[in-house]
């Protein structure tokens, strides 16, 4: 795989002001895709990954803001570009999959119609018939029945919607699709065919896809590489494979030993107590109230996140005394 950069983040940081303090949802966040890569973002439910998202399409809205940082994409951070540059690279260079977007379609329009606007929005007036053969294409090429496009949203099941939005995401090829929690709350059979989706639409479109879910299940089948969150930070990035094989960090490696349980959001086995108020975040290492290997350096110093070798990185202060001690 290329080892060019299609997005890179710097140190991004994303808060929301709120009466009782600022919630660090993203606090310093760094990693990168690379082109036609499926990378994931795993962590617990209110890790940040949602806020993650929309800071980085600057799409936050108050009381969230970005409070510093970078996203540079194909040479130019996104977080300076001005509202219409930024509308324009909107569905044509990176589209967005929202959490919950399975009742995001307009429900008095045709998908074919709803699909068209976008078409018609970013490329001016186009005629009809061509439309409409680029979505008959779209949907033969996804695996969607060309019918699909006469009906109204709410003639579709939950799953046939998600398919319809991640199909409608790929219209004008984009470079980078964000995808958060495509899958979640719906039954296994209908993921299979969603994730079978998203893989098609890297293999045909070439798209990159940066694919938030929780369930590390999801992750361990489609990603390519990995990234773990725990309260607002990456703590360790990998090849799927070597992460799953080998997790560094012993919360990574809590979350592997809880699949499949972790689908239920049930609090994970073996560790003790829940995430950190985000307020408030724990001193040193966010996750020492919690982890089994904490030692008296990991209450008072933030781990860095370091290379480690073969591309992987971690933020924990077993791996930092390697370094020290090598
Ligand atoms: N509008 C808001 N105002 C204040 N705090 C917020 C707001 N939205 C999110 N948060 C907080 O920010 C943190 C990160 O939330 P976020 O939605 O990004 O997490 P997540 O990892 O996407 O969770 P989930 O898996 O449940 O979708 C949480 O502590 C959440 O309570
Ligand atoms: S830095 Fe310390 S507390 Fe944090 S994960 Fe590593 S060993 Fe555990
Ligand atoms: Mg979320």
């Amino acid at each position: 795989m290329s080892m060019e950069k299609l997005v890179e983040v710097r140190n991004l940081k994303a808060y929301y002001k709120t009466r009782s303090g600022e919630v660090k949802a993203v606090d310093g966040v760094s990693f990168y895709i690379r082109p036609k890569e499926i990378f994931g973002i795993a962590g617990e439910s209110g890790c940040g990954k949602s806020t993650l998202a929309l800071a980085m399409l600057r799409l936050l809205k108050p009381p969230g803001y970005i409070a510093g940082g970078q996203v540079i994409f194909q040479g130019k951070d996104l977080l300076k570009l001005k509202a219409e540059e930024l509308r324009s690279l909107r569905w044509k260079y990176i589209s967005y999959i929202p959490q919950s977007s399975m009742n995001a379609l307009n429900p008095v329009k045709r998908i074919r119609d709803q699909i068209a606007d976008v078409i018609k929005t970013h490329e001016g007036e186009i005629p009809d018939e061509e439309i409409d053969k680029r979505i008959e294409e779209l949907f033969t090429s996804t695996g969607l029945s060309p019918a699909v496009a006469k009906m109204y949203p709410h003639e579709l099941s939950g799953g046939m919607r998600q398919r319809v939005i991640i199909a409608m995401s790929a219209i004008l090829n984009p470079r980078l699709i964000v995808a958060d929690e495509p899958t979640t709350a719906l039954d296994v059979v209908v993921q299979r065919g969603i994730l079978q989706l998203l893989l098609d639409i890297r293999n045909k479109i070439g798209s990159s896809i940066m694919l938030i879910t929780h369930d590390m299940a999801v992750q361990a089948e489609v990603v390519d590489r990995l990234a773990v969150m725990y309260a607002g930070k990456i703590v360790e990035i990998g090849d799927v494979d070597h992460v799953f094989k080998e997790p560094l960090h012993p919360y990574t490696s809590a979350l592997i030993g809880a699949i499949p349980s972790i689908r239920e959001k049930r609090r994970l086995k073996g560790l003790k107590g829940l995430p950190p108020d985000l307020r408030r975040p724990p001193p040193g290492c966010r996750f020492h109230p919690r982890c089994p290997h904490a030692k008296e350096i990991c209450k008072k110093v933030e781990p860095p996140l370091v290379e480690v070798g073969r591309g992987r990185v971690v933020a924990c202060h077993l791996y930092v005394e390697e370094e020290v001690r090598a």
